[in-house]
C-alpha cells in the first residue's frame, strides 16, 4: 500500500485565497487593512527566511505585514518597549516575535508581553489557558495547520487513538488539545516516554514534533493510520568540498519513505504541514482583527 500525500503547499492555497476574500471585505468595511507586525531579533539564517516569507505572505493577501529586524544585542528592556508601543497601536492586530530569542531576552517575559488579543501566535498563557479550558481563542499556527490537514485526509477523530510525539507549547501541547476537543483519545509521548515504538503503534492519528529527523520508523506506524510530521531538520547528505557547499536535505521526523507503505495518509517535508503554519497565521491576524474592531 502506498499512502495518500497530504499536499500542504494546495490546501494552504485554498486557506489563503479564503483569508485574501475575508482580509479584502476587512479593509472595505474598516477603512484600513488587518496589521501584522514580525520581529525578528539578531541574523539566525534560518529565521531571517521565515521571517520575509511571513511578511511576504501577508502583502499577498493584502495584510499589511511589517517586518521589524532589531539587532543581536537587543536587550529585552528594549525589546518589552517596542511591544508596548505595538501593543499600544490600534493599527496593529497581530504581533509575532520569532523564536528562538537570543540568550538575554528571557522568551517567558516577551511572550507574556504581547497583549492576548494581539498574539497571533497563540503562546500567550492567556490563550494557552483558553483553548485548555476548551474555549478556544487565538490557537497556534502549527497545530491549527495540521488538523486542516487531517481534515482534507477525512480522519475520524471521534474516538480515534491519536498520539502526539513532542510535548513543546508551540505544537504538541495545543495540538493534542485540539485532537481532545475533537473527541480522540489522545496520549502524549516524548523523550523520556518508554517504548516510543509500542505507543506510536498503537496510533490511528499519529502527530509527529520532536525535531528529530526520521526518527519515527516505518514499522512503528499502524497499518492504515494518518501520520502528520511536523518536523523540518536539514541533512547532510556530502560535505562541503573544493570550494563547494555541503549538499544537503531536508528531513522530517518521519522515515517517510518506509512510513508511506503503512499509513493511509501522510505529510511530506517539505511541503506539508510549513506551508499550512504561514496561511494559518494570515488566517489568525485575520481573526484578531475582526475581534478587535467587533
Ligand atoms: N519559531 C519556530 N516556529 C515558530 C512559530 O510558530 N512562531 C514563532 N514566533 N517562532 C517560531
Amino acid at each position: 500500500m502506498s499512502a495518500t500525500l497530504l499536499d500542504g503547499k494546495k490546501l494552504a492555497e485554498t486557506v489563503r485565497n479564503e483569508v485574501r476574500v475575508g482580509v479584502a471585505e476587512f479593509t472595505k468595511t474598516h477603512g484600513r487593512p488587518p496589521g501584522l507586525e514580525v520581529i525578528l531579533v539578531g541574523e539566525d539564517p534560518a529565521s531571517q527566511i521565515y521571517t520575509r516569507n511571513k511578511e511576504k505572505a501577508a502583502k499577498e493577501v493584502g495584510i499589511r505585514g511589517k517586518l521589524h529586524v532589531l539587532p543581536a544585542d537587543t536587550s529585552e528592556d528594549a525589546l518589552l518597549r517596542e511591544l508596548d508601543r505595538l501593543n499600544n497601536d490600534d493599527t496593529v492586530d497581530g504581533i509575532l516575535v520569532q523564536l528562538p530569542l537570543p540568550k538575554q531576552i528571557r522568551e517567558q517575559r516577551v511572550l507574556d508581553a504581547i497583549r492576548p488579543d494581539k498574539d497571533v501566535d497563540g503562546f500567550h498563557p492567556v490563550n494557552a489557558g483558553m483553548l485548555a479550558s476548551g474555549r478556544p481563542s487565538l490557537v497556534p499556527c502549527t497545530p491549527r495547520g495540521s488538523m486542516r490537514l487531517l481534515d482534507l485526509a477525512g480522519a475520524r477523530l471521534e474516538g480515534a487513538r491519536a498520539v502526539v510525539v513532542g510535548r513543546s507549547n508551540i505544537v504538541g501541547k495545543p495540538m493534542a488539545q485540539l485532537l481532545l476537543a475533537a473527541n480522540a483519545t489522545v496520549t502524549m509521548a516524548h523523550s523520556r516516554t518508554k517504548d516510543l515504538a509500542a505507543v506510536c503503534r498503537e496510533a490511528d492519528v499519529l502527530v509527529v514534533a520532536v525535531g528529530k529527523a526520521e526518527l519515527v520508523r516505518g514499522d512503528w506506524v499502524k497499518p492504515g493510520a494518518v501520520v502528520i510530521d511536523v518536523g523540518m531538520n536539514r541533512i547532510e547528505l556530502a560535505p562541503a568540498k573544493d570550494g563547494e557547499p555541503a549538499k544537503t536535505k531536508l528531513v522530517g521526523d518521519v522515515a517517510f519513505d518506509e512510513a508511506k507503505e503503512r499509513a493511509s495518509a501522510i505529510t511530506p517535508v517539505p511541503g506539508g504541514v510549513g506551508p499550512m503554519t504561514i496561511a494559518c497565521l494570515l488566517d489568525n491576524t485575520l481573526v484578531a482583527a475582526r475581534a478587535r474592531v467587533a
